[in-house]
């Protein structure tokens, strides 16, 4: 458990607030935390659920660390389980995707079932006391929505929870309608919880995307806040050909703790914000489009979408080198400009909050 205290988790109203003291973003005690405590315990993003329609496709991931692989069972079913063999700890899978018939693992070759039972074992008549059946694969949550596929670590628990109003609000464009065209990965030099930041203010946009900025308002730019996500919501202008789109909303939810669901009329950019170490994250960018949509219109997008995404890694990092810095601890909000950041930081000190109050109880 890393340094905590409950006075330095106490909620202030936004206007009196402080941000997050730098340690969160910088001490490996914190890294190890947010994985056991935030990425081990809730829905993650893997990827299209297209890309899982046929019998034994597959798709392997890593979640809180933890080498996992998603399967599409003879039953149609979406299985997932721990990427590890129960012979030494072999993995099944060692390419991102793919499909099998069933699945073997790459060291000493043990075969298993699509529904996770050992099937093969070479060279295990000699050995005694041995069940195949009590070394099948060690299985995960895995679910689907709005044709995306998510795994839980930890209790699961219905996905709906989580996104409980999101496809009324957006309605009536329709997630489910929008076809996977490409995934972009960023590797970004900077605590994921910088990034997240970042994503949720446009209070940066005329210094750091002085391009973006002319294109749109930002300021118009309204910030909703519900218990498990925020959303920033714009109505886009008349004739507004930021991305080619006609008229409409955009919306960009943030879903705690590391998904972000940018939706236009058009196309739905997904991403999942990987930590990697206390101070790297990855950030996967899958792109989605409604049928249709012109390829001239898709590769603009996605080159917008490049220029813009570079120009908030190169601010990240050097944030993160900021935050590293003997001369800063904790800074102020704008009231104004800010409330998606403290929303975040909110659910942040309630989830550390639970962490520590655990803790306390099991010292006492
Ligand atoms: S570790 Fe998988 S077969 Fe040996
Ligand atoms: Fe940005």
């Amino acid at each position: 458990m890393p340094d905590l205290s409950f006075e330095t988790l106490k909620i202030l109203p936004l206007a009196r607030a402080e941000t997050i003291p730098s340690s969160w973003y910088v001490d490996e005690g914190f890294h190890r935390l947010d994985r056991r405590l935030l990425f081990s315990d809730s829905w993650q993003y893997v990827g299209p659920a297209s890309d899982l329609a046929e019998e034994g496709a597959y798709r392997a991931d890593t979640v809180a660390g933890e080498p996992i692989v998603v399967v599409r069972d003879k039953e149609n079913r979406l299985r997932a389980w721990y990427n590890v063999c129960r012979h030494r700890g072999g993995p099944l899978v060692t390419d991102t995707c793919g499909t099998a018939r069933m699945l073997q693992c790459k060291y000493h070759g043990w075969t298993y079932k699509l529904d996770g039972s050992l099937r093969g074992v070479p060279r295990f008549d000699r050995t005694d006391l041995f069940d195949k059946r009590d070394f099948g694969l060690t299985p995960l949550q895995v679910t689907e929505w709005q044709g995306m596929v998510f795994v839980n670590l930890g209790r699961g628990g219905s996905i709906e929870e989580t996104v409980r109003g999101i496809t009324d609000r957006i309605a009536p464009l329709d997630l489910s309608q929008m076809r996977f065209e490409r995934r972009d990965l960023y590797d970004v030099a900077c605590n994921w919880k910088v990034y997240v930041d970042n994503y949720l203010e446009g209070y940066h946009l005329p210094i750091v995307h002085p391009e973006l900025c002319d294109l749109l308002d930002y300021r118009n730019y309204v910030t909703e806040t519900y218990p498990t996500y925020s959303l920033q919501y714009s109505p886009l202008q008349e004739g507004d050909n930021i991305y080619g789109t006609p008229s409409g909303d955009a919306f960009y939810y943030f879903v705690f703790p590391n998904l972000m669901l940018n939706i236009l009329p058009h196309r739905l950019q997904v991403n999942r914000i990987v930590p990697v170490t206390r101070d790297r994250c990855r950030v996967i960018f899958d792109y989605y489009y409604v049928r249709g949509t012109d390829a001239s219109m898709i590769k603009d997008d996605a080159e917008f979408s490049d220029r813009v995404q570079m120009e908030d890694v190169e601010i990240c990092e050097h944030v993160q080198r900021g935050l590293e810095s003997r001369a800063y601890d904790q800074g102020r909000f704008s009231a104004d400009a800010e409330p998606g950041v403290y929303h975040f930081q909110c659910m942040l000190k309630a989830a550390y909050r639970t962490a520590l109050e655990e803790t306390t109880v099991d010292r006492a």
